[in-house]
């Protein structure tokens, strides 16, 4: 599957931000891989990013560029969300192994054309939904598939940043509409959505929305003595249905007080219920019967669990593209698994703005 003689699979990052540093990392510690090209736009950020990481890749100011050098495999698309759609199929269609950050897409429409390209190509392709790569989630994904829990009542989920507590925090792109899409929905709730869908292993066909932006104005990035529109959500809170009749309660904010990085899950179904915190990182069960009912919430044991290593997730997330490059095996979660999430997104953005339930989009 890898083009390179040496065998190993020539990965180019394109947008060499904070997400770039963060999985190039793991990128490198792969066996299998190396890093042969940089995109970014911004003067001089790629080579320090080059230093930074003791590589020597080859530095484009446009993704085509990139796109079109010899030998490249795959791709890792880590610019703002609004460039997503387009360098995402422009690689697919280019014949590239493709890693695209979440959010898919700022519009849904164009979440649906990448799932068009990557339905055309013959390449691997996956969402950053990084929470998946959890040993815990991983282990609960597992647990729940082994164990029956019967019927699913609850799922209840959030995703806590603070960092917009301080009104005089600058309007990064991630506050601006035209680049980021939503704010927090997409941003957090996005990992919490797709995390629900995935442990419960059933899609949301319904949805009661409301986001509200805190601070409507905000200091310019550019001039701090200027004030600039927020035009996205700091905060949204959305009730869900399962296909299944479960009920969901899923929140996401980056104003939430106390919360530096905090996010959970907790699936409340017939014989038991499981929560994933990732605070302390522990996978919590109670039993309705048999003798763990009388011990409440009991700890299950996730050190013996054979997978990856606890905290590194980026590793375990890159580890399992490169695996799935180097063996045909489809990704998790491809394109198209990411559509679920972009989907609910969607219906929850609409029905906050119509003030009323809206079903998710088939
Ligand atoms: N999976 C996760 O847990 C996770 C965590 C953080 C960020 N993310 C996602 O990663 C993406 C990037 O976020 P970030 O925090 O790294 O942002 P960032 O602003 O730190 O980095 C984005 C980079 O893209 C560059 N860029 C902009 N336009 C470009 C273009 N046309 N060509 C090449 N480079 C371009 C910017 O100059 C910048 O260096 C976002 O979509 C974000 O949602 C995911």
């Amino acid at each position: 599957m890898a083009a390179s003689g040496n065998g190993k699979v020539r990965f180019g990052v394109i947008g060499t931000g904070m997400q770039a540093n963060v999985l190039t990392g793991p990128v490198l510690k792969n066996p299998h891989t190396e890093v042969v090209g940089l995109a970014e736009i911004r003067e001089g950020v790629a080579e320090s990013f080059a230093e930074r990481h003791a590589i020597h890749p080859a530095i484009y100011t446009d993704y085509r560029e990139l796109l079109a050098m010899d030998g490249l495999d795959a791709v890792i698309v880590t610019t703002p969300n609004y460039l997503h759609a387009q360098i995402a199929i422009a690689a697919v269609e280019a014949g590239k192994h493709t890693l695209c950050e979440k959010p898919m897409t700022t519009e849904l429409a164009d979440a649906r054309a990448m799932v068009a390209a990557e339905k055309k190509a013959d390449v691997r392709t996956m969402v950053g939904y990084t929470k998946r790569f959890f040993r815990g989630t991983r282990f609960l994904y597992d647990f729940l598939r082994r164990e029956d829990l019967g019927r699913v009542y609850h799922v209840r989920a959030f995703y806590f940043q603070s960092w917009l507590c301080n009104p005089n925090a600058p309007t990064v792109w991630r506050l601006e509409k035209e680049k980021t899409g939503t704010g927090v929905l997409g941003d957090l709730g996005s990992h919490v959505t797709d995390l629900s869908q995935h442990l419960v292993g059933d899609e949301i066909t319904r949805v009661s929305g409301m986001m509200k932006t805190f601070y409507p104005e905000r200091p310019s990035l550019d001039d701090p003595e200027k004030k600039q529109a927020v035009e996205v959500d700091d905060g949204v809170a959305y009730t869900a249905q399962f296909k299944n009749g479960a009920l969901g309660t899923i929140e996401a904010s980056r104003n939430a007080t106390g919360n530096p990085d905090h996010w959970r899950v907790e699936i409340l179904a017939e014989k038991g219920a499981v929560i994933y915190d990732s605070v302390d990182r522990r996978v919590q069960l109670s039993m309705i019967e048999g003798p763990s009912r009388h011990a409440g919430w009991v700890d299950l044991s996730v050190s013996a669990y054979r997978y990856g290593e606890e905290g590194f997730e980026n590793q375990n997330e890159i580890d399992h593209f490169v695996e799935c490059i180097r063996t045909g095996q489809t990704p998790t979660p491809t394109f198209e698994d990411g559509l679920r999430t972009e989907r609910v997104m969607d219906a929850v953005a609409r029905s906050s703005l119509a003030g009323t339930a809206m079903d998710v989009e088939a």
